[in-house]
């Protein structure tokens, strides 16, 4: 069958060029026109550099089928969850100290003298149940309605990878407060982690890093933590959202498609 190339869409008419008005072809330019006009030779800058504004547009004006509604809006709720664990972390790690004997002193340092630490430090531990429960309701949305099907089983097994990974991150985080609570919880975790079929004793080796819960395990999991997971989180969102905008979303289950004039013609 010949691949059909579909036009590019229009840009949007906010972006469009303003024919001049009569009269206004010689007004000389004020000091506003000139702002303007510098923004817009700073893009053409970069552009005639990077070509980057067809693929800029390429991922912002796409079509949406009909009957697109809030549901869809999941996994934008679930990507800014993430930014915000990002964000949130990055000021939490300026103060957190992963050795045993200083960990709990410095979150209790965040958490009472640093400068808004007790709202950071709050921001990323409740953000974090935020985006486990949002990564399960767009889970929910796309399995309700069919959007793992062919053309996007691709995308539903990297979202699989994607829903491991954010509960692995909830579960490594939760170690490090290294406070009581912390402290027995992950042993058990790690417990139940060791009683899995034949990968689960060398699982349970590799998150102690050793045979025993002690200093080490609280640096490894602060690397995964901080470092390994959300890399992979960051790559796999990436070609997650590549793939949304190559493929599009699924229009809902209860639309029925339109009758396509020019097959309809074909066909006849
Ligand atoms: C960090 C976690 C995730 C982020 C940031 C994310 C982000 C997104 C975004 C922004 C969209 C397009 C808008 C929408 O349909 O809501 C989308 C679509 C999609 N996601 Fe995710 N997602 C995540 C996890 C998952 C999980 C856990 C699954 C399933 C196991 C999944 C499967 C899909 C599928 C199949 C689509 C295509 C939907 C369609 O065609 O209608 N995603 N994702």
């Amino acid at each position: 069958m010949p691949r059909i190339k579909l036009p590019t869409p229009p840009r949007p008419s906010a972006l469009q060029p303003k024919p001049p008005r009569p009269g206004e072809e010689d007004k000389k330019a004020g000091p506003l026109d000139v702002a303007a006009e510098g923004g817009i030779r700073a893009v053409d800058w970069i552009d005639e550099r990077t070509s980057l504004s067809s693929a800029t547009r390429w991922l912002l004006f796409r079509k949406v089928p009909k009957g697109t509604n809030w549901f869809y809006t999941l996994g934008s709720a679930s990507l800014i969850a993430f930014v915000s664990q990002a964000t949130t972390g990055v000021f939490l790690a300026m103060y957190y100290d992963p050795s045993a004997n200083h960990a709990y002193e410095s979150v209790r340092y965040i958490t009472n003298e640093a400068f808004l630490g007790a709202f950071v430090r709050g921001m990323h531990k409740w953000g974090s149940s935020v985006m486990v429960v949002l990564v399960f309701l767009h889970m929910a949305r796309t399995f309700v309605f069919g959007a793992y099907k062919y053309p996007r089983e691709l995308n539903w097994i990297i979202g699989v990878v994607l829903l491991i990974l954010t509960m692995a991150m909830s579960f490594t985080g939760y170690l490090l407060p290294f406070d009581q609570r912390s402290y027995w919880a992950t042993i058990v975790g790690v417990n139940i982690n060791g009683s899995g079929p034949i990968i689960g004793p060398f699982l349970s080796d590799f998150l102690r890093g050793g045979p025993d819960f002690g200093a080490t395990t609280l640096s490894r999991f602060y690397a995964i933590h901080m470092l390994l997971i959300p890399g992979l989180l960051a790559a796999l969102i990436g070609a997650h959202l590549y793939l949304v905008a190559k493929l599009g979303t699924t229009a809902p289950p209860w639309m029925k498609a339109e009758a396509d004039p020019e097959l309809t013609k074909a066909t006849a």
